[in-house]
């Protein structure tokens, strides 16, 4: 083989070496002692002085364009490495981020905010009140003394004689009428009451009301009407018409029940309103003298409105579920319609 050839046969196995490790061996199979130059060189002791001569200066330039064969594919190998980093390291920045999976709002949370936003466009502000309240606010103060029967309109949860679960929002009256001492209010206070109810499709031993009070000098019935209308229209559709019935409150009188036209069929009776046309949504009343009395306003000189409604029932309603179990039961699946 003549070192043309040598060289040849080097540069093609040098391109398919992948690892620096073969390259190495490669590189002393060509330069190493065992290599094929140094069996050439080891015949050079049979050659004259002038073969010997030109010889080893061929094989000096052979091992010398050898090096440079292994060093030019060593660097060839090293800019690969680092190309092939960089590409692996590489970020496109224009690559959507990963999904993070977000809750929704509960529906009840959502009818409530709904809700509150209507009152606090008519200049009501928020109140909250505790949900283990004293039988003092949820009861007697609301004109309701120990034995009346109408007590057993609400069966109670108690902790003891004094405390209990509180079995509506309207203990928020006293507390807001306590505070406020002689002036006007006009607040609404969301929140969950309690009862020991049966749990079944229209039933829950937990459930939202949203409470609503409203007291100042000349204050009428004209009044009740008037907002409920509004907030009617504004949660149900302008198209509206409300409906008083009279009822029964211990805390106001006249008591009454307010039904909506029914925003299904607009009044022509259906599945939705039990074809009646009407749908009930909450009660209320003028605020009864003896509960302003209680709570230290002059019920000559003061009058006012409550009303409660349930939130569930509007969020019944609104988004036609038909079981208020599902409010409570959080499946996912429900959850994630809204
Ligand atoms: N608190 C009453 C209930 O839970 C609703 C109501 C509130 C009625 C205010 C009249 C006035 O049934």
């Amino acid at each position: 083989m003549n070192l043309n050839q040598v060289l040849e046969e080097a540069r093609l196995k040098a391109k398919e070496v992948k690892t620096s490790h073969e390259l190495a061996e490669l590189k002393a199979s060509y330069l190493g002692k065992k290599s094929i130059l140094n069996e050439l060189m080891a015949t050079m002791k049979n050659l004259s002085i002038e073969e010997k001569k030109t010889l080893g200066q061929q094989v000096n330039a052979c091992k010398g364009e050898l090096e440079e064969i292994f060093l030019l594919r060593r660097q060839e190998m090293e800019a690969l490495e680092v190309e092939k980093r960089l590409a692996s390291e590489a970020i496109d920045v224009t690559l959507p981020g990963k999904q993070v999976a977000r809750g929704t709002h509960h529906p009840l949370t959502l009818v409530q905010q709904e809700i509150e936003d209507i009152f606090i466009s008519m200049g009501y502000s928020i109140e909250e009140g505790p949900e283990v309240e004293l039988d003092l606010y949820n009861f007697e103060m609301l004109n309701l003394p120990k034995g009346h029967p109408a007590r057993e309109m609400q069966d109670t949860f108690y902790f003891d004689e004094v405390t209990l679960l509180r079995t509506h929002t309207s203990p928020v009256q006293v507390r807001t009428l306590l505070k406020d001492k002689g002036a006007p209010v006009k607040i609404i206070c969301p929140g969950k009451v309690y009862r020991r109810d049966d749990d079944d499709a229209t039933h829950s031993h937990q459930f939202m009301q949203i409470e609503g009070l409203v007291v100042d000098e000349n204050i009428t019935m004209a009044d009740l009407k008037g907002t409920l209308l509004e907030i009617s229209k504004k949660m149900f559709g302008e198209d509206r018409k409300i409906r008083l019935r009279p009822s029964f409150f211990p805390f106001v009188e006249p008591g009454l029940e307010v039904d909506v036209s029914c925003f299904a069929c607009g009044g022509a009776g259906c599945p939705m309103c039990k074809h009646t046309g009407w749908i009930e949504i909450l009660g209320a009343g003028m605020v009864h003298p003896n509960v302003l009395e209680m709570a230290g306003y002059d019920h000559h000189k003061f009058k006012g409105f409550a009303f409660g409604m349930g939130i569930e029932r509007i969020a019944l309603l609104r988004y036609g579920i038909d079981d208020i179990r599902h409010f409570y039961t959080n499946d996912i699946r429900f959850l994630k319609q809204f």
